[in-house]
């Protein structure tokens, strides 16, 4: 994160961040579902997002991160975030996360889903619902006079009521200008906590759910996001603008 300051944005930079996210969502929503399917690699899913911005005049924001060189990242199964995509083949009953920041005209969106490939296991299903609607919880949260600890709230009860737990070591974040902006949203904590929500901030609300502990850690590789126990990890996020009555989820077609 540059500064600790919250750029309240106008309505233009809502505009041009909107203009970003709703690519973001098109790729995720329309283009990959298709295409992730047993078989493939993460790299492939990669590779289409690459050719996607070149085809609608964007760029991949992640590749402005400093030492990460892919447009998306791929986590499967147990991997939690920032994983790397590469030649691992997807196979029937697996997850795959896939986390996918736009730069157009200097805005950025930035969104995650979680696909299921083929015939996953009916708990992982539950994980990935609870996570789902966890977002949605979070969303309807997201408005003026609430706090940002109400949105973390409303997600840590919904999850651990259902037996998952919330990740602590990576939180969602400002976005818009920049890929990360403050402040940091966490996805738990305690109702009327933390600084209010105004209009024209611009969240991404991100929930990494785990099956097990919420405790992770960082392989070798200095960048995949693992849970410290094996168990699978689920994700759901969106770009989400506060506005005068409610919110905007900007990363919706
Ligand atoms: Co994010």
């Amino acid at each position: 994160m540059k500064s600790n300051k919250i750029i309240i944005k106008t309505s233009e930079q809502i505009d041009g961040i909107r203009a970003a996210s709703q690519l973001v969502a098109t790729f995720l929503d329309k283009v990959l579902p298709p295409f992730v399917k047993a078989g493939i690699k993460t790299i492939d899913i990669d590779n289409l997002a690459t050719e996607f911005c070149a085809s609608n005049n964007c760029s991949p924001s992640f590749k402005d991160v400093t030492g990460y060189f892919h447009s998306t990242c791929t986590a499967v199964n147990n991997e939690v975030v920032h994983a790397i995509p590469g030649n691992r083949v997807l196979l029937d009953g697996d997850i795959i996360k896939v986390d996918f920041g736009v730069t157009k005209n200097g805005y950025i969106g930035d969104a995650t889903r979680t696909f299921m490939i083929g015939d996953v296991n009916p708990k992982v299903k539950k994980l990935v619902e609870a996570t789902k609607y966890a977002l949605e919880l979070a969303c309807e949260v997201a408005k003026p006079g609430n706090r940002i600890g109400d949105i973390g709230f409303v997600i840590q009860k919904h999850v651990e009521k259902q037996g998952f737990s919330v990740v602590r070591e990576y939180v969602g974040h400002g976005v818009g200008i920049e890929l990360h902006e403050a402040p940091s949203v966490p996805h738990y904590g305690n109702r009327r906590t933390g600084i209010e929500l105004v209009p024209g901030m611009v969240i991404a609300i991100e929930p990494m759910i785990n099956m097990g502990t919420w405790k992770t850690k960082v392989l070798d590789d200095g960048w995949t996001v693992v849970t410290m126990d094996g168990k699978w990890s689920c994700q759901f996020e969106d770009t989400v603008a506060i506005t005068e009555n409610g919110s905007d989820i900007l990363t919706r077609i």
